[in-house]
Order: structure tokens, then sequence, then C-alpha cells
């Protein structure tokens, strides 16, 4: 999570001490996370196929940027890939779906990176239950190259307010082969208040915003340190550290400046929004929670193609028992009887977003 100035003021409640603060240009330039970032541009280098694929994989959205995917590549032509359960969030996510969710967006990314090298490859989705290895991916000389592929370096999540503007109903109709959106008015409002509902509910809920602040890395030595989580970073945010303005301390105590002006940020943000997209499932195994990870990593290819920016918001998906009736909820309004709402985002006009820290490819392959 990628903080811009803007909403940095709005974090610590005011802008006093801030102009000094950013205006150091030589402080700003040595905070970049370099190292963290430096996945986005090492893609594609390698000269073995599975690990040029793997190196595009690896740049996947993921819940709370856990990356929790391992690669094992010691049989030839194979990729037998893991879902490393140290990662996993089990507050927010205590049946491991949104995880599963990442696992899906991971293997569609691997499969797109790999046909546009002219591989295709074939998925077997838990040879041995759901307890071993998520999938044995077999590349064979084939595949097609996809037009998404382009967007691949581009794409965000992107968590910021977002324009007013309506999204063009062409794109909505385009969209709409990989996601319900959702714009009109009456409905739109009605998520504004249940994904508002529900972040409360998870930040009042100690248990389960703990979880959040444990992931957060303040500054560039935590990011490069362990470049996953929650990133809070860059010139301003760390002058705003130095200053002691910006503590895990403070994120952690709800009656803190800092932690109200948190609040009053998301709540904007969740506000500044104009349109949503669903993705739901007729059952909830893990079939169907890879198979929507596949279809959200296709759908944010798509609308970073389209100029659009994409949000996950899934506070109000989550299992934890204080989530049920928010959850329901959403079930009600956006699913049939039976239905899992497996993917909720925001949709419109945002700006551009820098990306977020990844570990080096090297560093997932379990065994080279
Ligand atoms: C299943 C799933 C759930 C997510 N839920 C949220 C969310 O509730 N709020 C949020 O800000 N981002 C959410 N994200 C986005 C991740 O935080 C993001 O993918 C990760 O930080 C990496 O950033 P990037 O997508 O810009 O590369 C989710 C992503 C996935 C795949």
């Amino acid at each position: 999570m990628s903080m811009s100035r803007r909403r940095a003021i709005a974090l610590i409640g005011g802008g006093v001490v801030l102009a000094a603060v950013g205006a150091t240009v030589g402080f700003a330039a040595s905070r970049t996370p370099a190292r963290a970032l430096a996945p986005w541009s090492l893609a594609g280098r390698d000269a073995d196929p599975r690990r040029r694929a793997l190196s595009f994989a690896i740049l996947a959205p993921n819940p709370h940027n856990r990356q929790p995917w391992l690669a094992d590549l010691r049989q030839p032509d194979r990729i037998v890939i893991h879902r490393d359960r140290e990662r996993n969030l089990p507050e927010t996510d205590p049946f491991d779906r949104q995880m599963t969710i990442g696992m899906g967006c991971f293997v569609e990314l691997l499969a797109l990176a790999a046909a546009q090298d002219g591989h295709a490859v074939g998925f077997e989705f838990f040879p041995e239950g759901e307890d071993g290895p998520v999938a044995v991916a077999t590349f064979r000389d084939g595949g097609t190259p996809d037009p998404l592929f382009a967007h691949v370096l581009d794409r965000r999540s992107c968590k910021e307010p977002f324009e007013e503007r309506a999204v063009p109903a062409g794109l909505v109709k385009e969209l709409s082969a990989h996601a319900t959106v959702i714009d009109a008015p009456d409905t739109v409002a009605r998520l504004k208040d249940l994904t508002w509902e529900a972040w409360e509910i998870e930040a009042l809920t100690p248990r389960t915003f703990r979880e959040s602040v444990d992931l957060m890395r303040f500054g560039k030595r935590e990011i490069e340190a362990n470049p996953d989580g929650i990133d809070l970073g860059g010139a301003f945010l760390e002058g705003l550290m130095m200053a002691g303005l910006l503590t895990r301390e403070s994120q952690l105590d709800p009656t803190s400046t800092a932690f109200g002006e948190g609040v009053r940020m998301y709540r904007a943000m969740l506000a500044a929004t104009p349109a949503y997209v669903v993705l739901t499932s007729d059952g909830n195994d893990r079939i169907d929670q890879i198979e929507s990870g596949r279809r959200w990593m296709r759908l944010n290819l798509a609308t970073t193609g389209m100029g659009l920016a994409l949000h996950p918001v899934s506070q109000a998906l989550q299992e934890f028992a204080e989530m049920a009736g928010t959850r329901a909820r959403v079930h009600e309004l956006l699913a049939a009887p039976g239905q899992t709402v497996q993917m909720l985002g925001r949709l419109g006009y945002g700006p551009i977003t820098g990306p977020s820290p990844r570990w080096p490819v090297e560093t997932r392959i379990m065994n080279g």
C-alpha cells in the first residue's frame, strides 16, 4: 500500500510539519526502496522458460501482498506450485479463501507469460488434495499470446480515491465479459455503506486489525528487509516516521490522532467510487477460488488496458464472526442464494500509482 502525499497528510491529521519534510529532494531520491521494486524491471530475463514465466507470475495481485507462492522446479518442463502456509492470514482469511484466490491470480499470470513465449501450460490442480501442492504446471510448445499480457507491468491495485467520472457504458459492456459491473446509483450507494461498515468492523476488531498492522512495513529499511505486506514508504512518510508521527503503536491505538485520521482517509476513499465489479461463483471449493483468481487477474489486466483503476475491497467478504451480518447483506445484494461473492472491487478513474514491492523470483523457488 504505497501512500500518496495527500493520503499521508490525512493520516497524521494536518499539514504543519509536512512542507519541510517533503522539501528535501536528495532525501526523497534516497528513500525509494529500489531493491524491493526491482522484480518489476527484471521480469522476463531468464533463459529458462519456466523461470521466465515465474518472474512475471510473482507480480500477481494477492492478499496483503503476502506472495504465498513457492515453485519446485526439480522436474523438467514442470513447475510444482505450492502455497506457503506460513503466509496465511488466519484472522481475516480463516478458510484461506482469499489466499487461494491469490494463487489463482498467480497461475493465470504464469500461463499468460508462458503463452507470450510460445509455451502452452497445462495445469493439474490439487493433485494430492487440498493439503498438497496447489498445481502442477506442465510446459509444452504452443500457446497463443494474449493481448492482455501487454498490461502486466502497468497493472496495479489502486488504493486511492477515484474521480467522480462515470465509467463509460461501452467499457462497462466490454468488462461484462469478465465480471458483473455495478454502476446503478442506488446499488453503488448501498455498497459504499457496506464496504465502509465492513472496513470499520475490521479496524475496530483488535485481532483482525492487528493482523494488518503486524504486516505494515515502516520505511525503506523494513520494506527492503521484507518486500511484502503493507508498505508505508517514500520520503514523505519516512519524514513522518522520523518525526514520530507515524508509528506502529499509533496505528494500533484507536484513540490516537493517527488512527482517527486513517479512518477518515479510508472513509473518503471508499466513498470516492463510481462503480464496482463483482465476481461470484456457484460453489466455493478450492477450484472455484482458483478460477475466481484467474478471472480477477484477467479483469485487472483488462481494466488497466482501458485506463481504468481497480481496487479490491474484501473486508465485507471475510469470514470472521464479527463480519457475519455485513457479509450476509452483501450476499443478499450481489449473489443468488447459495452463491459466494469471491471478489468485490472498486472501479473508476484513479491516479497513476507505482508498483508494490516483491520478493525476488529466486527466493520463491524452493530448489533451483
Ligand atoms: C483475494 C484478494 C483480496 C484483496 N483484498 C484487498 C483489500 O481488501 N483491500 C486492498 O486494499 N487490497 C486488496 N487486495 C489487493 C492487494 O493488497 C494487492 O494485490 C497487493 O498489495 C499487491 O499490490 P498490486 O496488486 O498493486 O501489485 C486484494 C488482492 C487479492 C488477490
